[in-house]
Parts: structure tokens; sequence; C-alpha cells
């Protein structure tokens, strides 16, 4: 692998941006599975700006690889300003501008971010649930039957 691109995620991993549940989101998306253990949620908060409709704030949890923690961390700050119609039209290399190409065994580490905004921002998607009535991720990767898994958390005080 590249090592420029591991460095890169490595610099994203030191400083993740956006970190934690959010209180009050507009919406929420989660994908990946939590059978296998690579999954994302992301949360996403409006404001009206111009007359338009925009991510004015968005934040995440990820329990997949580094560059899917890297790129979700990314993607948080490269939507932010959008609206919805835009975020859809992105393609996956555009959520992590800073990473550049990803490894073809990375790709669906920025996949699984693009389907979690896809779940937010899809005209079919739910609100956000109440977050006392929703899984956590963490309650909904962990109540996997016989799955073993380490739980490694960042620091949520760089958001
Ligand atoms: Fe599975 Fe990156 S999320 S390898």
């Amino acid at each position: 692998m590249d090592t420029t691109f591991e460095q890169k995620v490595a610099d994203a991993l030191a400083n993740p941006k956006n970190l934690g549940e959010m209180e009050n989101a507009d919406a929420v998306g989660t994908a990946g599975s939590a059978g296998c253990g690579d999954m994302v949620r992301l949360w996403l908060k409006f404001k009206e700006e111009n007359g338009r409709k925009v991510i004015d704030r968005a934040s995440f949890q990820s329990f997949g690889c580094e560059t899917a923690i890297a790129v979700a961390s990314l993607a948080t700050e490269a939507i932010r300003g959008k609206t919805a119609e835009e975020v859809l039209k992105m393609k996956s290399t555009d959520l992590a501008p800073d990473l550049g190409p990803l490894p073809p065994v990375k790709l669906h580490c920025t996949q699984l971010v693009e389907s979690a905004l896809h779940a937010a921002l899809e005209p079919s998607a739910k609100p956000a649930e109440p977050a006392k009535s929703a899984p956590t991720l963490l309650e909904q990767i962990t109540t996997q039957p016989e799955r073993k898994m380490k739980v490694v958390f960042l620091k949520d005080d760089q958001t």
C-alpha cells in the first residue's frame, strides 16, 4: 500500500473531526453490517442559508478500519454547507479528497461512508430517531451474538 496514503490516513486519525453522536440531529444514517463489524453512522443538522437548506454540522461514529474513520471524519467537513441534493451527487472520492485515490482494497471503506450519507439523505430516509429509543452504534454492534471484537474509543474532545 502506498505509504503516502497511509500517512494521510494516520494524519486524519490523529485529529478526527466531528466524532460522536449529535443530539437533536435532523437526519441520521447507518451503513454496514454489525455481523461483519464494519459500520458507520452519520448525524446531520441542517440550517437555512440564502434560501437553501444546507448541512450545518455533521458528526459520525465508526466501527470500521482506520480508513473508514478517516474518510468519515473528512466527509463531515466536506459536506458542510451543501444541500442534500449536492451531497447525494458527490462521488466517494469527493468525500475525502485529502486522502487522494484510495487503494482498491480500501474502496469499500469510502462506500460505507457514502452509504451512510445516502441512508440519511435519501427522500425515503426516516427522520432522526429520538436518542433514547434508538440503539447506539455501540449497542447495535455489541449485541451481535458470537462476535468477538475489540472496541477502541478515540478521544471525542477533538471535535
Ligand atoms: Fe472494512 Fe475499511 S471499513 S476495511
